[in-house]
């Protein structure tokens, strides 16, 4: 399949939490072109088994591969920590992978705290990725773990943030005395200012947009993908698996403007 500068960036998720990378694409690498899936039938991810993730996140990647796409970019934690290998065992002789995962735990930056928080939905915690990565390279680091069921759920429903509040309250009352919080699940990433005010200010939020799409810039370019300028102006594409949500579209819309496409794309699981 013949891939080049001009062909898009697949991205996908579980719904609207990959729209922060893809937006930070869009800023970092204003000419690419690319095509966003949203597994909008199926979410919550982090509420599902292994093995549902794996199949699920399969035909996405599967799906998106096949619209030629030069890059796959994992922006969903549960899909990384749960079904990366099998992912990558399939698409790495033929597609770039990229993950949310991999650029943050590898970033130096974590050289210079003593305890880190993380939070994330019981799939990635279940999976114990995070865990084992960071010991594998920071022996130094001691690290709390919380999950967060249904606080994704919330997110993609688009509850109002003065009902969140009390939640994230509950949540991180357990992820005290930390010097940095890493929000290991690309939902949460719309929560940034609410859990900023939750410490003060006073705790580090990792940024993980900038260091993922830093990686996937610094790598397009080294493998000469890196589209410089756009010959002609393409709309970003937008698949859900389910007729669009009200509130995917408004977060579209409110990220991309109008001039995007809408596509509703179900997979036949047999
Ligand atoms: N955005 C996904 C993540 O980063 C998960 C949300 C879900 O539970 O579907 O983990």
């Amino acid at each position: 399949m013949k891939i080049n500068a001009l062909s898009p960036i697949g991205i996908f998720d579980s719904g609207i939490g990959g729209l922060l990378i893809a937006k930070e694409i869009q800023i970092q690498m204003p000419h690419e072109d690319f095509i966003y899936f949203g597994d909008t039938k199926n979410m919550p991810y982090g509420e599902k088994s292994k093995e549902f993730i794996i199949k699920n996140s399969m035909k996405i990647a599967s799906f998106l591969y096949k619209k030629k796409c030069k890059a796959l970019v994992i922006a969903c934690n549960s899909i990384a920590s749960n079904a990366l290998n099998i992912i990558h065992k399939k698409f790495y002789k033929k597609i770039l992978i990229f993950n949310v995962i991999d650029p943050v735990i590898k970033n130096t930056i974590f050289l210079s705290y003593k305890r880190i928080g993380i939070i994330a939905t019981p799939a990635t915690i279940h999976s114990n990725f995070y865990i084992n990565q960071i010991k594998k390279y920071y022996h130094h680091l001691d690290v709390v773990q919380i999950s967060a069921p249904l606080l994704a759920t919330i997110i993609e429903n688009g509850w109002e943030i003065k009902k969140i509040n009390p939640i994230i309250s509950n949540y991180l009352n357990h992820l005290k005395s930390i010097d940095a919080i890493l929000l290991a699940c690309t939902h949460y990433l719309f929560l940034k200012q609410e859990i900023d005010n939750f410490y003060h200010g006073k705790v580090h939020l990792i940024d993980i947009q900038k260091i993922v799409v830093q990686e996937i810039k610094k790598k397009l370019n080294e493998k000469k993908l890196l589209c410089l300028n756009s010959t002609y102006n393409r709309f970003p594409i937008f698949y859900t698996s389910s007729s669009i949500p009200i509130f995917f579209e408004k977060k579209v819309q409110i990220l991309f403007g109008k001039k995007v496409f809408f596509k509703t794309h179900i997979f036949n699981f047999v």
